[in-house]
């Protein structure tokens, strides 16, 4: 009793030094260097544009020039029912790469607003023990499953091909809720010992506020998902019904200005939501970057 009395009010502390660090935070600029660091992962977002037939063997040209050093080891999807994938290992980032390829814009942009989806729990066989509050966005979720088990194994086999404890999902739009997706079903099938790190270009919100929290628990400081300008996909599928941005983004200002944006959903106008109060004032013009300097497509 007296035990379970003392953990409770542990608890209770590391919650109010929580809060009090939550309160700390503000909104701050990323240093060039820090910017000029997220350059090979939008390449790496942006190859995921290309071909499987040419990111197999990484022929395709100065997307996969500028990750010159990448290892290819597997590639798949169609383009069309699938979206374009590949996994390899990057020596000079020394973290394995997942890459999910994203979809044209304004019919993205249409599918998010015509509210014909839903949040739906996760797949307990593909995501164990996550509980059934913790909700996605349907179509989302379907596009994932389709790749998930087959990237999981290219992951394995790079990870202990390189003696690797590090992976990172990256993706533009579509590939970014993609990315998400896979950055909680790999935390739930690697040990703990493996890094899974999301890094994420002009991505939707995926899930409702439980699916969020999950992630800031579980992912924490792991998760970047970056957006340009008035870019208004990262607005939608809409709070009203019911979808939460995870932490971790990064907004990109009309200046140049690579803004840390602390918590959910911040509603700060140096922040996407604060920025952009509804599609209409944004511009799907953005979505494609550039973000410093770097325009998605293959
Ligand atoms: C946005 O960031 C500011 C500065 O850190 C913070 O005070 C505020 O609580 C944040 N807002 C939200 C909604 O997270
Ligand atoms: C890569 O694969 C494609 C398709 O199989 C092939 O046409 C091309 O010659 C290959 N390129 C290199 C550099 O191996």
């Amino acid at each position: 009793m007296v035990l379970l009395r003392s953990s409770a009010f542990a608890l209770m502390l590391a919650g109010l030094v929580q809060a009090a660090a939550v309160k700390r935070q503000t909104i701050t600029a990323l240093s060039s260097s820090q910017i000029s660091s997220y350059a090979p992962f939008t390449h790496f977002a942006s190859t995921a544009y290309c071909n499987p037939s040419t990111t197999r063997n990484w022929s395709c040209g100065s997307n996969c020039q500028a990750n010159s050093d990448f290892q290819p080891v597997a590639s798949g999807g169609d383009g069309g029912g699938t979206q374009f994938w590949y996994v390899g290992f990057s020596p000079s980032q020394n973290t394995v790469i997942v890459a999910h390829q994203g979809t044209d814009t304004s019919e993205f942009l249409a599918d998010l607003t015509d509210a014909n989806f839903f949040l739906e729990s996760l797949d307990p066989s593909l995501f164990p023990g996550v509980p059934s509050s913790v909700e996605a966005h349907n179509g989302f979720a379907d596009e994932h499953a389709k790749t998930a088990p087959t990237i999981l194994s290219a992951v394995q086999q790079t990870l202990s091909a390189h003696g690797a404890s590090s992976v990172t999902v990256v993706g533009h739009s579509l590939g970014a809720a993609l990315s998400l997706l896979d950055g909680v079903y790999l935390r739930l099938h690697l040990s703990t010992g493996v890094t899974v790190r999301v890094v994420g270009y002009g991505m939707p919100r995926v899930g409702n506020q439980d699916f969020a929290n999950w992630v800031d628990s579980h992912l924490g400081g792991h998760v970047t998902h970056i957006n340009n300008r008035e870019d208004p996909i990262p607005i939608v599928p809409g709070r009203f019904l019911g979808f939460h941005h995870a932490s971790g983004e990064v907004h990109i200002t009309d200046s140049g200005v690579w803004e840390n944006c602390p918590g959910q959903d911040n509603t700060s106008t140096l922040c996407i939501v604060g920025d952009v109060s509804n599609i209409f004032e944004g511009s799907t013009g953005d979505h494609g970057g550039p973000y410093a300097g770097i325009t998605m497509g293959c």
